[in-house]
Parts: structure tokens; sequence; C-alpha cells
């Protein structure tokens, strides 16, 4: 059976970028095709400048999220990266795999690490071996798929590449795995800014629909979008950025595609609002759940429990399998 790997970092609250490029597909199809996993990876949370209480409040958030928008702990396992002790083990000897100029060409090392510096704050090192965590997530489990938005692509070409390597050098021990993207919405963008990315630990918010954000609070964001000069709705990424964004949106909610959508449209007040509103009820049961599972936090607990013991016992085999073949004495 094919198996499935994906996570999430709880560095801010999940936006509408992370459901429509990530978590829808693994709640509707994901699960229900595959022997699924999925991760808050909390360690990656701690790549960046955080605050403990934060970090853990968002991993709990995140979790619950996870479920509202339909992940089934009876078909697929969802868990903490931190709890299952294998994903750091691993990470050590795909750090011994890797080279630090592989590291150092990471398009989100190189802009997080310029921002950072930008602010005047250090850059910590765990930034730059990232990747070889999260090659360690995909790896521990032998995932085949690995279904994640567009930005995240790189990191698993390397993740194949490594995994290549090793198989190589030391006999064959991971699944080289593979990317798979959302035919529409691989990359939402901000709203207020349609040339990057909609990042969930960004500083102005105006531009990120949130998954918990109120009815209203998503209207408001979505009709003040930054829209393109022109009058004409057409789908052009490079010239109309900011309308693009809006149809590949829409087309992602209600199914279609956006160059036949735009032509539906006589104004982009008439595109804004008919997003906003398909924004609405996308959210709606995802926020109602979340309210739901948040008023019993013992269930959350419970599944977190188990889904970290199913996994530590999928992963200890390919990690210990690992050790031995890089030459690691076994313990007796
Ligand atoms: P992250 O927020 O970086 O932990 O991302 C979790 C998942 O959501 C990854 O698969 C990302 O590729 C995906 N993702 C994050 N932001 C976006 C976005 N703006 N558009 C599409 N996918 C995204
Ligand atoms: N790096 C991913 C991101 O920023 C999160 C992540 C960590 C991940 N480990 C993973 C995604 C393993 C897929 C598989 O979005």
């Amino acid at each position: 059976m094919t198996r499935i790997f994906s996570g999430v970092k709880p560095t801010g609250h999940l936006t509408l970028g992370n459901y429509l490029g990530a978590v829808r597909r693994w709640a509707e199809t994901d699960q229900h095709r595959a022997d699924a996993l999925f991760c808050v990876v909390d360690l990656h949370a701690l790549t960046v400048e955080h605050d403990p209480a934060r970090v853990r409040r968002l991993s709990r958030q995140a979790a619950t999220l996870l479920l509202a928008a339909g992940l089934d702990p009876a078909v697929c396992t969802v868990f903490v990266q931190s709890h299952v002790d294998e994903h750091a083990r691993l990470s050590f000897v795909l750090e011994c795999t890797a080279t630090d100029g592989e590291m150092r060409r990471m398009i989100q090392y190189k802009e997080k690490s310029a921002r950072a510096r930008a602010a005047g704050e250090s850059v910590r090192l765990s930034l730059l071996t990232y990747p070889a965590l999260m090659a360690a997530d995909i790896l521990a489990y032998g995932a085949d798929e690995v279904p994640v938005g567009d930005d995240q692509t790189q990191h698993v070409e390397l993740t194949r590449d490594l995994a290549v390597r090793f198989n190589q050098r030391y006999g064959h021990t991971f699944v080289v795995p593979k990317a798979t993207q959302p035919q529409v919405a691989a990359r939402v963008m901000d709203l207020q800014d349609p040339t990057s990315k909609m990042g969930k630990s960004h500083a102005a918010t105006a531009g990120i629909v949130y998954l918990l954000d109120e009815p209203d609070v998503v209207r408001k964001k979505i009709m003040r979008a930054v829209t393109d000069s022109g009058r004409e709705v057409e789908y052009d990424r490079e010239e109309k950025p900011g309308v693009a964004n809006l149809l590949d949106v829409l087309a992602a909610c209600e199914g279609g595609n956006p160059e036949e959508l735009a032509g539906a449209y006589e104004s982009y007040g008439a595109l804004k609002k008919d997003t906003a509103e398909a924004v609405v009820e996308l959210l709606r049961p995802v926020r109602e759940r979340h309210a739901e599972l948040a008023a019993d936090p013992g269930y959350v607990d419970k599944v977190l429990r188990e889904g970290a013991e199913r996994a530590r016992g999928m992963a200890r085999p390919t990690v210990d399998a690992a050790y031995r073949a890089i030459g690691l004495l076994p313990t007796g």
C-alpha cells in the first residue's frame, strides 16, 4: 500500500494557503487512498526565533485543526514530531549524508536567513540543517508520496537525493519519495502582496486568511485584496497576480479552472464578493468542528498519544536499519 507522509509546522496560525495547498487534500483524498501519516512538526518551529509557550499552544491548535479539517484517526495517523524520537535520531545520520553546499542552496534558507539578518537577528544553525530533519521525517516512514504546496518541492527533491545517495553508499535502506501537489492553489499568494506567498508567520496579517478567522474578517480581507490595474478579469499570473490569485482561490473552493472562471466575471468587485463567500463557506465547517474539539482537549491528547505510538512502531525499524547500514554498532 502507498505510504504518505506530510507535516505542518506550528510557527503561526494555519492559513488558507495551508488548507488549499495541503491539508484539504490530506483529508479529502490522501488519508483514504493510502497508509497516511500527518504530523505537527514542532521541532521545525524551533529553527526560528520562538516563544516556548506560543509554540506549545500552536502545536495543540494545529493538531486540533487537522482533526477539524477531517483527518480521521481511525484511518490515518496524526501525531506530534517531538513525541517520536526517531526523527531526531535519523536527522543526524542524514546530516552526515548531505553536504553543506546543498543545504545552503535551499531557497527557503536563503530567504529566511536574509530576512533574519536584515532584522538584526541571528540565524540558528538548525535553519540551515532543517532539510535534513525534514528528510528524516519522510524517510523514517518509507513514504512514497509527500503531499505539499509548491514551496516545499525543493526540500522533497533534496530528500530524494539523500535517499538515493544513502542507498548507493550503504545499501538499500530508504524508499525514494516524491512530492505531490494540488492542481490549483499549490501556491496561494498574500492578498496584500500577491507576488509573495501567503505565509503563516508573516508579520503583516491583512493579506492572510487564517482558518480560524471569523466570517466577517475573512470577507473584509478578501474584499480589500490588492488587485491590478485595468478592469478586465483575466487569468494572468505575471501581469495580474492579484486577480489570478483570487481566481485560483475561487477555483480551488468551487472546483473548475481559473481561466474559465475569469470569463464569467465583468468586474473585480464581483469576483472578490464571490471569492469571499466561497472561502467563508469552505472554512465554516472547519471552524465549527474546531470549536467542538477545542472544548475536549482530552480527546485530542489521546489521539496524539496513540498516533505517536503507532508512528514510533513504523519508524523504529527503518531508523535502526539506517544506523546499522552507516556503520554504527548495534546494541547487543
Ligand atoms: P508550513 O506552513 O510551512 O508548515 O506548510 C505546511 C504545508 O502547507 C506545506 O505543504 C506547504 O507547502 C503548504 N503551504 C503553506 N503555505 C502555502 C501557500 N501559501 N499556498 C499553498 N500551500 C502552502
Ligand atoms: N518544511 C515543511 C514546511 O515548512 C514542513 C515539513 C516538515 C514537512 N517536515 C515535513 C512537510 C515532511 C512534508 C513532509 O511546510
